[in-house]
């Protein structure tokens, strides 16, 4: 059975921001899903929306299946259990996410005793596996939250995740916060932990760098919807929509002389979700928009095996290529 299956979800906040649109999306047990998108794209918001930890006033359509199960249907007390037993998320920084006052030790324990129903004795043992697990001597157990360094609290936020043994992991931009260093080393404990586990991930970052080294496949967010997915190493090095291109020439691979040629980002921001552009949304910002984009909406097309891209120049991909790089050059 597949892990998550999500079917056409839409997100509204109660002022009218349409921060989800229409996303589909699935994840199998051991698959690596990276999610990503400029700051203001819906990316947390569609994490936040799988497990239901959105604002009461924010309407929520579409289908969220966990182990065939529609997590929009469930009551509350099973929302409570799956949470942390069914899917867990890993949020960016970490420090905001612990009690300041609370050992870490008890901080992890608590979701063991109370839906694992497990005793002190227990909780506290595996408490002592999770930390070794994660990379921390078991006797941080006793440390607060202030007393470790922001690579060692991001390990707590791990083990926290793992804590209730879910099925699948959800990282929400869990390497911003850290330096470079200790950004990689928390990729790779992620990596090992889900192949390990053969947990399923979904990881997001605005880095497709990040993300195509860390995963399986791609999805790329721009105001609230896919514009295109794929195999994560064909969309960060050959990507169809324009949007995904430049994204990933943001993050250039260190070394490639074809770098070089590629846009500094995008100028201007993703738009305003409650005032939403007409037709294409990227086409106020889109390199090689035609006439037709500002009044005609594009849904995912098949670009590839295993591909899918939403832009009228799908099909016709290398007139795309050449003019964007044709753009970059000459400015
Ligand atoms: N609680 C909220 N109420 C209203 N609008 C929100 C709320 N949270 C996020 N938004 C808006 O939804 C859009 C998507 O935000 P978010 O999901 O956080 O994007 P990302 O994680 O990709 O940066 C943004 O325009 C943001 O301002
Ligand atoms: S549909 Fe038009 S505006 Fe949208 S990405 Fe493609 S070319 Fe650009
Ligand atoms: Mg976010």
């Amino acid at each position: 059975m597949t892990l998550l299956e999500v079917r056409n979800l839409e997100v509204t906040y109660a002022g009218g921001a349409q921060a989800v649109r229409g996303v589909n999306l699935s994840v199998e047990a051991g698959q690596k899903l990276g999610i990503a998108g400029e700051s203001g794209c819906g990316k947390s918001t569609l994490a936040l929306a799988l497990l239901r930890l959105l604002p009461k006033d924010a309407e929520v359509t579409g289908e969220i299946l966990l182990n065939g199960e529609d997590v929009l249907a469930m009551k509350w007390g099973r929302v409570r259990a799956v949470r942390w037993a069914g899917a867990s998320i890993v949020f960016q920084g970490a420090m905001h996410s612990l009690n300041a006052v609370h050992r870490i030790g008890d901080q992890i324990a608590e979701p063991i005793l109370l839906h694992k129903k497990a005793t002190q004795e227990g909780a506290k043992k595996k408490v002592a596996e999770l930390l070794e697990h994660v990379g921390l001597p078991a006797t941080r157990a006793n440390a607060y939250p202030h007393e470790l360094s922001g690579g060692q609290r991001q390990r707590v936020m791990i083990a926290m995740a793992l804590a209730c043994e879910p099925d699948l992991i959800i990282a929400d931009e869990p390497t911003t916060a850290l330096d470079v260093m200790i950004q990689a080393q928390i990729l790779r404990l992620i990596e090992q932990l889900v192949a390990e586990e053969n947990l399923g991930l979904i990881m997001i970052s605005h880095d497709l760098a990040v993300l195509s080294d860390t995963c399986d496949r791609l999805s790329v967010m721009y105001a609230g919807r896919v514009v295109e997915e794929g195999p994560a190493l064909q969309v960060y090095e050959d990507a169809v929509h324009p949007y995904a291109k430049a994204l990933s020439a943001a993050f250039p691979t260190i070394g490639d002389p074809a770098s070089r040629f590629a846009p500094r980002g995008l100028p201007g921001d993703p738009p305003d979700p409650s005032a939403l552009p007409s037709g294409c949304t990227f086409h106020p910002r889109c390199p090689v928009a035609l006439d037709v984009c500002a009044s005609e909406d594009q849904v995912l097309r098949i670009a590839g095996p295993g591909r899918r891209a939403a832009c009228v120049h799908v099909g016709s991909a290398e007139v795309a290529a050449t003019e964007v790089e044709a753009r970059s050059t000459t400015a």
